[in-house]
């Protein structure tokens, strides 16, 4: 039957049931208990109704089953018993693994795993077309290796959305192919299809981020683990409607949005994708043109649920993320957020003695929104160089430039045009370099 790989959950709400494995060697940010907890919200976002759980240790994984044989059939037993009708890993599973796995419970469950499941939610929450093609790519690539003679016609039904179709395609077959040599050539038809349609979006998100960088106005990107609250952060600081769901990754495309300091000075700020430990990594490539909107921010704002059992955890991997995609080198300030939540005020004094660099908010209540973006102002300034500079009126454009942009501390006319002495964004430094003070200019 062609229905058991990857394929978006529908509804009515399927059964799932949980299979967390603790591999001795492997380097866990989670304890099994809670990366299963995790596992159980993210089959929920996925519209999954979870029916039980199981976990088992292990030195090194079943060569063919992942898991030991006996825990195979103490599933196979609890499955049947609970009605379920997924068999969900927390962990991502081989191509090999899938397979046997899906002999050994047969055709009445479908077997899945974490990435499967990440790539469902995001295939329902993408909403541009940007956000669409990157995950429709990152599905194809995910299920390429994974296809099976027994997985056939999958190509009308991938997407993240089209239905389960069982006929059709065997006329498109080629002299002596097999339709799984059929479906391959379509994935791979498909998958260049869409790298070619991401490229023309692409060049056009392009020139949007040109022309913002043109404008020069620093950017602050809001990161966070899943769930921590950016775009309600984005939503206070703004008048922006982001969406705001207590669901993980409800926000897949990048939002960016104007806001002015109490300087005057304007800044954008940028919710995106949120993160997730064992964040796959078909998505981090597929999402890399995304993410690449974070790596050239100013500044990040990590959003942190302080509430959250996990905090530590959370953080650690949104930092070990950002390392992932190359922009552990930006400046961090954290805002440890839904303060509103703590029964206990003093906890937020205490967390924010432990999280260097961090102001304590609820972006709900707005409580404590002033003080961070005194915080990302004064970021902001440090980031700043000094600057010296005698511009002529005829450099109309620099002056303003400076107004918008700079922070003067001192402005004198005369001689045909203005003496300002103040801080420029580093990035912007070199369009003042014919116009420095002597002294500067030697430097
Ligand atoms: P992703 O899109 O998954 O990356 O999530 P996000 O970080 O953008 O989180 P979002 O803003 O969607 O908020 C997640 C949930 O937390 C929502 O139910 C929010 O209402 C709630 N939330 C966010 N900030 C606060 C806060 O300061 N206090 C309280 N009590 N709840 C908050």
């Amino acid at each position: 039957m062609a229905k058991r790989i990857a394929e978006p959950t529908k509804r009515p709400r399927e059964r799932a049931f949980l299979v967390g494995v603790e591999l001795r060697d492997q380097e866990n940010l989670l304890s099994m208990g809670d990366s299963l907890t995790e596992l159980g919200l993210l089959a929920k976002t996925a519209g999954l109704n979870v029916v039980g759980e199981i976990t088992q240790r292990l030195n090194t994984p079943n060569p063919k089953t992942f898991i030991g044989s006996g825990k195979v059939e103490e599933i196979k037993a609890l499955a049947s018993e609970t009605l379920a009708e997924v068999i969900l890993f927390d962990d991502e599973l081989s191509p090999r693994h899938q397979r046997e796995l899906e002999k050994v419970f047969g055709e009445e469950v479908r077997v899945l795993d974490r990435t499967a499941l990440i790539l469902d939610i995001f295939a329902q929450h993408a909403s541009t077309s940007e956000g669409a093609l990157q995950v429709e790519l990152a599905q194809y690539e995910y299920r390429l290796p994974r296809l099976t003679r027994a997985w056939t016609h999958l190509a009308r039904q991938a997407g993240g959305g089209g239905g389960r179709s069982g006929v059709g395609g065997v006329g498109l077959r080629g002299p002596g192919e097999t339709q799984l040599e059929v479906d391959r050539r379509d994935i791979h038809r498909r998958i260049d299809r869409l790298k070619t349609d991401l490229e023309k979006v692409r060049s056009q998100r392009e020139q949007r981020r040109n022309r913002r960088q043109r404008s020069r106005i620093p950017v602050v990107a809001l990161v966070g683990y899943t769930n921590a609250g950016k775009s309600t952060l984005l939503n206070q600081l703004t008048a922006a409607q982001v969406y705001v769901a207590d669901q993980l990754f409800a926000t897949l495309d990048p939002t960016t949005r104007r806001v002015d300091l109490a300087t005057g000075s304007p800044v954008l700020f940028t919710d995106t994708v949120g993160f997730i430990q064992k964040l796959p990594t078909v998505l981090v490539t597929a999402f890399r043109a995304t993410l690449e909107e974070i790596s050239e921010a100013d500044l990040l704002v990590h959003v942190l649920d302080i509430t959250h059992l996990n905090v530590r955890a959370q953080a650690e991997s949104v930092l070990e993320t950002l390392k992932e995609i190359e922009a552990d080198h930006i400046p961090i300030l954290t805002a440890l957020n839904k303060i509103d939540r703590l029964a206990d005020p003093q906890a937020a004094r205490a967390a924010l003695e432990t999280f260097p660099n961090a102001v304590a908010i609820s972006a709900l209540t707005g409580e404590g929104r002033d003080d961070l973006l005194t915080a990302v102002q004064e970021q902001l300034y440090e980031m700043f160089s000094p600057l010296e500079v005698h511009l002529p009126y005829s450099q109309g454009k620099l002056i303003s430039l400076f107004h918008e942009q700079g922070q003067i501390e001192r402005l004198e006319h005369g001689n045909g045009g203005v003496f300002i002495q103040g801080r420029i964004p580093g990035r912007l430094k070199a369009q003042f370099g014919a116009y420095l003070r002597q002294q500067e200019s030697e430097n």
